[in-house]
């Protein structure tokens, strides 16, 4: 099983003229399931953009994205938003909370729209909660936490639905030496329990704690 992307091209602004940007260049990348992977390169190199991909959030304009077998161009909107929602685990900048809801429901979010039944989501989110060391700050609302905090809830989040891969996107982008080092912990922590991990990361700590860094320059990995 492996993530594999061939020749990989995304473009933006294609309106009819020739004003586009091209993001991706003949992008290919094999990601082996249990890997823990850095993708480093400057501001505007196509990071995300790969992320995106990779992740099922957006689409290739050529080339071609093989998902643990199955060929993604084949997949229909439905079928990539399941897979998406079964085997992938987000972690954003910006956390992504809902300000004014508890961090336990914000936890239990993603499985809220499934056939579970609410008690049995709760105990799984409070035990993300645990396994990211915050499950005493179950009942805060998630305004009054830390950005450390913040960044852990939002992977207790990207874990409940039992995702093979996490991808994060500068996990650790607002957080101090101290905070960035808890999530790089954690981090390796899901790496050992077989969790196929992907960080976008300017920060050299992180991809130290990874076991390969790919840079990206341009739009292209040299
Ligand atoms: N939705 C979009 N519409 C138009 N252009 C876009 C879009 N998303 C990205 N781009 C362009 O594609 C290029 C790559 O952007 P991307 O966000 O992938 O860079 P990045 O490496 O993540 O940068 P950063 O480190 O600043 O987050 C940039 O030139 C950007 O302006
Ligand atoms: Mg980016």
């Amino acid at each position: 099983m492996s993530l594999k992307l061939l020749h990989v091209y995304k473009r933006f602004g294609i309106d009819g003229t020739s004003n586009f940007q091209e993001a991706l260049k003949d992008v290919s990348l094999e990601i082996e399931k249990g890997e823990m992977l850095a993708i480093k390169g400057r501001s505007g190199a196509g990071k995300s953009t790969l992320l995106h991909i990779i992740g099922l959030l957006d689409t290739v304009d050529e080339g071609s994205y093989d998902f643990d077998g199955m060929a993604v161009e084949g997949l229909d909107n439905g079928e990539a938003a399941r897979l998406r929602n079964t085997k992938i685990g987000f972690v954003l900048q910006d956390f992504g909370l809902i300000e004014d809801d508890t961090v336990l429901y914000n936890v239990c979010l993603p499985l809220m729209f499934g056939s579970t039944p609410y008690k049995k989501i709760k105990q799984i989110a409070a035990d993300k909660l645990d396994q990211v060391g915050i499950g005493s700050l179950a009942g805060k609302k998630a305004a009054v936490l830390s950005g450390g905090e913040k960044q852990r809830v939002a992977i207790a989040r990207a874990l409940v639905n039992g995702p093979d891969y996490i991808l994060a996107d500068e996990p650790t982008g607002a957080l101090d030496t101290d905070n960035a080092d808890k999530i790089i912990n954690i981090m390796q922590e899901l790496h050992r329990e077989g969790k196929t991990i992907v960080i976008v990361t300017h920060d050299d700590a992180v991809a130290n704690a990874c076991g390969r860094v790919i840079c990206m320059e341009d739009g292209r990995i040299p």
